[in-house]
């Protein structure tokens, strides 16, 4: 059996005995996710229990877009978009399938009216996910675009272009779906935007990029366990985040080595922030791409106020490698350009050691769509465990409507 990913404490300064001290209050939640009697949990068991004629219909939607059309745009934010990009762009397209573009993600004009140019001569196919359907960015995108395809093509061949994923019978993006003839896909009720990644929601746009979808589900099944404690890195990672939190550690820092996970880190932001940032709780996620931000941040790592710990998203096998030119000088010379990353990745982990910083490594043996599905699961797992260890519900988001609601006031 291949390797699963896995989190390694031995650099977080915490002992075996405190993650420990964490066990029964762990399985208590272990068991709120397992018992399929919580709110919003369906994704626990979907990587196993997928419908599979859905997966079907899924993969067939992706064949018809990725044959009709040369430029393909999803339509969403946050849960209904940084799931399919952390996948897309950690993984690449695959063959000849359509230009991927994103709207709907902020509300710029500039950024809109470019993407609109952009796409002025090119075969264009929508896909808008919105599990409200009332969401303001993608309604916004998604109303441009749709305007936009019809003076192109006709309302007939418009509709035909346009793909829907959304709530199953709730929501004007529904009503829209059915009366139009939108091909259409559903958001399960019982899972929320940030754990809907292994849903038709992330699933619709990564097949079209041509990334093997079996492939991620069964990686993420393979994390559903259960498995004992001392085995679960999920349950140790929750724990190792509760016991530096009490330490004074409010901040961490997701930190990659590898520029294709940028997206997966903005995913992390939105789960962990969204997940666990309520009654005046929470850990601030943040998120560093190195060794770019060595060169600025490192400094405030080092050397600054220490109320962080770090979460290293370590890519053992990297897909490519070059050798380093002769020229560059002697301690370089003929080394591998994986072998300098790697060893940025361990001179980066001795000097914080030595400053007492304490770091929790993910490994991730290679970046395939298996272990992409496999991340997804373990940090969703992570996030939501974590989440009732300190007390609060991590599915909801009751924070994110105020500025909503200020907002609807000034327009
Ligand atoms: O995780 C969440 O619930 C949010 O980030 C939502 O996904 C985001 O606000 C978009 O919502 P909707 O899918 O309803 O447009």
């Amino acid at each position: 059996m291949e390797m699963l990913i896995s989190a390694d404490f031995s650099t977080s300064t915490l002992t075996v005995e405190q993650l420990k001290s964490k066990q029964s209050q762990l399985s208590d939640g272990q068991k709120r996710l397992d018992s399929g009697r919580e709110d919003f949990t369906g994704w626990v068991r979907l990587p196993a229990e997928f419908n599979r004629k859905e997966i079907q219909r899924i993969k067939e939607a992706a064949v018809a877009i990725r044959n009709k059309c040369d430029a393909f745009v999803i339509i969403g934010i946050g849960g209904s978009y940084l799931g399919a990009r952390a996948a897309i762009e950690m993984l690449g397209k695959k063959g000849a399938g359509p230009v991927i573009y994103y709207a709907g993600q902020n509300i710029s004009g500039p950024y809109h009216v470019e993407l609109m140019e952009e796409l002025a001569d090119k075969e264009v196919c929508l896909c808008v996910i919105s599990k409200s359907g009332t969401t303001t960015e993608p309604s916004i995108a998604f109303a441009l675009l749709k305007e936009m395809l019809i003076q192109k093509y006709g309302k007939e061949e418009a509709c035909r272009r346009i793909y829907a994923v959304t709530d199953q019978n709730r929501g004007v993006l529904r009503e829209e779906a059915d009366r139009e003839g939108y091909e259409s896909f559903v958001v399960p009720d019982d899972i929320g935007g940030r754990y809907s990644v292994l849903t038709a929601v992330g699933l619709l746009p990564i097949a079209v990029a041509g990334i093997d979808v079996d492939a991620m589900l069964s990686g993420a099944a393979e994390m559903m366990g259960p498995f004992p404690f001392e085995e679960d890195g999920a349950a140790g990672y929750a724990a190792a985040r509760n016991l530096l939190l009490a330490e004074g550690k409010v901040i961490e820092v997701f930190e990659s080595y590898e520029p294709r996970l940028f997206y997966f880190s903005e995913w992390l932001k939105q789960l962990f922030g969204e997940s666990e940032g309520k009654q005046g709780k929470g850990i601030f996620p943040a998120a560093l791409q190195f060794s770019t931000d060595l060169h600025s941040m490192g400094q405030f790592l080092q050397d600054g106020n220490q109320i962080f710990f770090e979460t290293i998203l370590n890519i053992e096998e990297p897909p490519l490698d070059i050798t380093v030119p002769e020229s560059v000088g002697k301690v370089l010379a003929g080394r591998s350009m994986n072998q300098v990353n790697r060893a940025a990745v361990e001179g980066v982990m001795a000097a914080h050691g030595k400053a007492g910083i304490p770091m929790i490594k993910i490994k991730i043996p290679r970046m395939t769509s298996r272990y992409f599905g496999q991340m997804v699961y373990f940090f969703e797992r992570a996030c939501a465990l974590s989440g009732y260890l300190s007390g609060v519900n991590p599915f909801d988001q009751p924070g994110v409507e105020d500025y909503k609601a200020e907002m609807r006031k000034i327009l």
